[in-house]
């Protein structure tokens, strides 16, 4: 299948270029487009055969579900029978935007689409572009990450390209995402509701919000093996890069000699090294390949850039990656669980007093 790689300007967006798109997704068709957090891979949300494409094209295991993306409101009521007055808050609060609601599922709502759950995950995504094509198009969009599975989540057109040219009818290119990590994800069918995937909606902002405790899905942080996430996506290693990655914390001059030391002997093995750095601490590193993820106090541009950051790594062909941890900002308990997902949880913890460190999994 030949893959059209179309750029549309957002702000500009020209109406033959999201016709197209339309009439493909009308069709029954797969089209990738941006969104505020990573590029979507959409389908006509209704259409159980168009979600089974959906599958086919990401690689993608049939029991795990997408969210389905909305323009309105009242396109909720088309998806559920009980809107909360919660649910109502929590959209007048955060939509459009990064956040994702599990809501129980009507009988029109397919299976194919909720990877055979009762529940159905909603979302109404803040860019223009995935806005216009869900009002062209006249449906609503079942849309995961528009990666292959088990690669990080597109933050950029080329991507999703690399990943999936030859496998979908057509990308809409609309540049770089703005927030990089994906949408919070909030079961409302738990009393209390219960954070399914960390993001940029933190979960004070929720709680502000609601008035009361929200509570966390315990698989979150930590790798318990007793226990599955609820979000089945969760369950998959995921966004992991091809080199091994461990990630290395304590005081920052601390991880720059830690890391140099670890750095000189695995080359000694004629190993290649790659580092994922502050900004502010790049300049200390002597491995193979340094990347700065931005700096420490931009926890928006550290979000914006571990996806293609991880890429990168992988094109640089390095055998092991060292990162130092980026746990003390707002959200960086979202992009601690997704580095701490791509490490596979091998996390070193560096003590003060300079002696071995530990290493742990935790
Ligand atoms: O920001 C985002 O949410 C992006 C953009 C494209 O909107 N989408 C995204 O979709 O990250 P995906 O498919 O990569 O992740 C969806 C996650 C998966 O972990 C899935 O298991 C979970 O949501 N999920 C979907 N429906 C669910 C349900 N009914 N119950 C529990 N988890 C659900
Ligand atoms: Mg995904």
């Amino acid at each position: 299948m030949e893959t059209r790689f179309v750029t549309i300007d957002p702000h500009h967006i020209e109406e033959e270029k999201l016709q197209a798109a339309a009439d493909l997704i009308v069709s029954g068709e797969l089209v990738a487009f941006p969104t505020e957090t990573v590029y979507g891979l959409g389908a006509d949300a209704l259409c159980p055969k168009a979600a089974q494409k959906i599958y086919a094209a990401k690689g993608r295991p049939s029991d795990n579900p997408l969210i389905v993306h909305i323009g309105k409101l009242s396109d909720l009521e088309r998806l559920t029978d009980e809107v909360s007055q919660q649910a109502r808050q929590l959209a007048k609060a955060f939509w459009p935007g990064p956040f994702t609601m599990i809501v129980k599922k009507k009988a029109e709502v397919p299976y194919e689409t909720t990877g055979g759950m009762d529940t159905v995950a909603v979302r109404m995504p803040n860019h223009p572009i995935a806005l216009g094509l869900i009002k062209k198009s006249g449906c609503m969009l079942a849309a995961p990450s528009a990666n292959l599975s088990g690669k990080p989540s597109p933050t950029e057109a080329s991507h999703v390209f690399f990943d999936l040219a030859g496998r979908i009818p057509m990308i809409l290119d609309g540049g770089m995402v703005g927030i990089g990590i994906e949408s919070t994800i909030l079961d409302l069918t738990e009393e209390p509701p219960m954070i399914l995937r960390p993001g940029y909606i933190t979960k004070e902002m929720i709680e502000d919000v609601l008035g009361y405790e929200v509570s966390e899905d315990a698989t979150l942080m930590g790798e318990d093996s007793s226990k599955k996430p609820k979000a089945p996506g969760m369950k998959y290693r995921h966004y992991a890069p091809k080199a091994e990655l461990v990630l290395v914390e304590g005081e920052p001059e601390d991880v720059v000699e830690k890391i140099n030391a670890l750095t000189t002997e695995k080359q000694a093995f004629g190993k290649r090294v790659g580092v994922i750095a502050g900004e502010e601490t790049k300049e200390g590193y002597r491995a193979d390949v340094v990347i700065s993820i931005g700096a420490r106090t931009d926890e928006d541009a550290i979000a914006r850039h571990l996806y293609k950051l991880l890429r990168e790594m992988d094109e640089q062909d390095v055998d092991v990656i060292y990162s130092e941890s980026f746990a003390s900002l707002r959200i960086g308990q979202a992009i601690m669980n997704r580095l701490l997902k791509a490490a596979g949880h091998q996390v070193m913890h560096i003590k003060k007093e300079k002696d071995e460190g530990s290493n742990e999994r935790i």
